[in-house]
């Protein structure tokens, strides 16, 4: 006990997930005067936490953890203990959406997040400061506030919200080269000095013009909108790509020369198979179903097209296979190569292979996947559907005997693979549909496949 006394301030973060972890390893890491421990309800997962083996792989990560654990970085299961000592809470539990009654498919499931406010007042005996780093839909800091304020024992409660920008794969560096780090609060003189004590814990490492601070409300609603924007430019070029594949013209072609435009910029403008990730949706979702609650029908609408557009896309890719594979694919292997929803990542959740599996099982297809790291996760998502599913590590051996390999996580050891071996192991016509736009198509071409990307002209051999 006697060390903690030597710290200039406890922060305790209430959720030990992919964003709870990486963050305060790096709070504890550029704030030695600072105590910080993260709490959990999953023992194992603290378990992980503990060990040498950290449940999440983020570059750069494991070195930070191993560098502050013990010293001022903290794994736990003691949630009320790690409460009553805090100064500053930030909570970092899962916020879904909801499966279920009013919402559901739409709205964020809350039910964590309230357990974990009704906790934070049944545990505290001082004044705190909890920060919201869930995402939430605009105006939860309301609902937050009246829980704290129900058991009201003379206990000053300061509630901001400091949103989350982190990228999966990029974590570590998103958080040390932050564009920018968001900070609501109340304008009210309490609400200010709790800003000020959150922008302390980011000014150690940024500088002080990259931390934005705004109302409490701003701050909520900024992390759908930022989502949102991200999403809606890649739904953007993905309609694009249906339309280039009718024009002959390039979608590559077209994003260059759009994002060459400094008003636009070249980021999140690559014509894929349809995004995927914990995030995306999820937000938009969120904010189309709150847009609908305040009767903002239209506002609802042109948001939720994104969504639906990235729909679209995955089906039109499905549909493209089976209509180039002569309107048939029943009993024919396709390989897939990639099932995570993004490079460098073993995350599967929203991943668009999951729809494109399950759409190619019901065309009575054999499924082979192979992905350096989500395999395991792949099994997961499809089971109960393993009939016609395989899984096999070694692409090579994914592709033997296939009629067709689908790009569905842009690797780059699948940029890297001897295509020649491939094209002579797999049935002819031998067919690949590029979902990532990542292979070498011209190359492909003169090797003998039949090469369909997205958003460009396919190369085939065919008359
Ligand atoms: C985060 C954010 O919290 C979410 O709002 C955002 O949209 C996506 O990122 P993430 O860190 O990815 O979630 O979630 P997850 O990895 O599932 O971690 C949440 C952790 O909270 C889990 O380890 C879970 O066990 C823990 N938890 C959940 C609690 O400790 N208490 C609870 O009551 C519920
Ligand atoms: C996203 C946001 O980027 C991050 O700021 C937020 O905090 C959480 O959600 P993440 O889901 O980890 O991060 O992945 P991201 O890199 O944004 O990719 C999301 C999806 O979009 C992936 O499936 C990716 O392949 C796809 N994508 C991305 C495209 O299809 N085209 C692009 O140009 C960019």
């Amino acid at each position: 006990m006697e060390y903690r006394m030597t710290f200039k301030k406890n922060i305790l973060c209430i959720g030990a997930g992919y964003v709870g972890g990486p963050t305060m390893a790096v709070i504890a890491l550029k704030c030695p005067e600072y105590r910080v421990e993260v709490v959990d309800i999953n023992e194992e997962r603290i378990r992980q936490w503990n060990s040498d083996h950290i449940p999440i792989y983020e570059p750069g990560l494991d070195s930070i953890v191993r560098e502050t654990r013990g010293k001022n970085l903290f794994f736990s299961t003691d949630i009320n203990k790690g409460i009553q000592e805090a100064d500053i809470i930030f909570v970092s539990v899962n916020t879904p959406t909801k499966t279920f009654g009013e919402g559901a498919g739409m709205a964020s499931d809350l039910q964590y997040w309230e357990k974990t406010a009704h906790t934070i007042v049944e545990n505290s005996t001082s004044n705190k400061i909890i920060v919201e780093k869930s995402t939430l839909p605009v105006r939860t800091a309301e609902a937050m506030e009246r829980i704290l304020k129900a058991g009201n024992r003379g206990i000053r409660f300061e509630v901001l919200s400091n949103p989350e920008f982190l990228a999966e794969g990029s974590a570590v560096m998103d958080l040390l080269e932050a564009d920018r780090v968001l900070i609501g609060a109340h304008r009210t003189p309490g609400g200010l000095r709790a800003e000020q004590e959150i922008v302390d814990i980011y000014a150690h490492w940024l500088p002080r013009e990259k931390i934005i601070t705004t109302n409490l409300w701003s701050s909520e609603l900024s992390k759908l909108v930022a989502n949102a924007f991200l999403a809606q430019r890649i739904s953007s070029i993905n309609a694009v790509s249906a339309l280039c594949e009718k024009t002959d013209a390039d979608v590559s072609e077209i994003a260059y020369a759009v994002g060459s435009d400094s008003r636009i910029g070249h980021k999140f403008i690559n014509a894929s198979i349809g995004f995927g990730g914990s995030c995306f949706k999820k937000d938009i979702l969120n904010l189309v179903y709150i847009s609908r609650s305040y009767g903002l029908l239209e506002v609802a609408d042109y948001w939720e097209m994104v969504v639906s557009m990235n729909e679209y896309q995955k089906h039109r890719f499905v549909q493209k296979i089976v209509k180039e594979m002569f309107n048939t694919i029943a009993g024919k292997k396709i390989a897939l190569f990639g099932f995570a929803f993004k490079a460098n990542t073993g995350d599967t959740r929203e991943s668009a292979a999951i729809y494109i599996t399950k759409q190619l099982l019901e065309e009575h297809a054999i499924v082979a996947i192979s992905d350096p790291k989500a395999l395991d996760n792949a099994k997961i998502d499809l089971k109960g559907m393993d009939n016609g599913v395989l899984y096999i590590p070694d692409p090579y051996e994914a592709a033997n005997d296939a009629y067709a390999i689908a790009i569905v996580t842009e690797w780059s050891d699948f940029k890297n693979l001897d295509y020649e071996r491939i094209f002579k192991s797999m049935k002819k016509p031998a067919f690949i549909f590029d979902g990532r736009n990542l292979l070498d198509h011209h190359k492909l071409s003169e090797i003998g496949f039949n090469v369909y990307p997205i958003g460009k002209t396919p190369l085939t051999h065919f008359d």
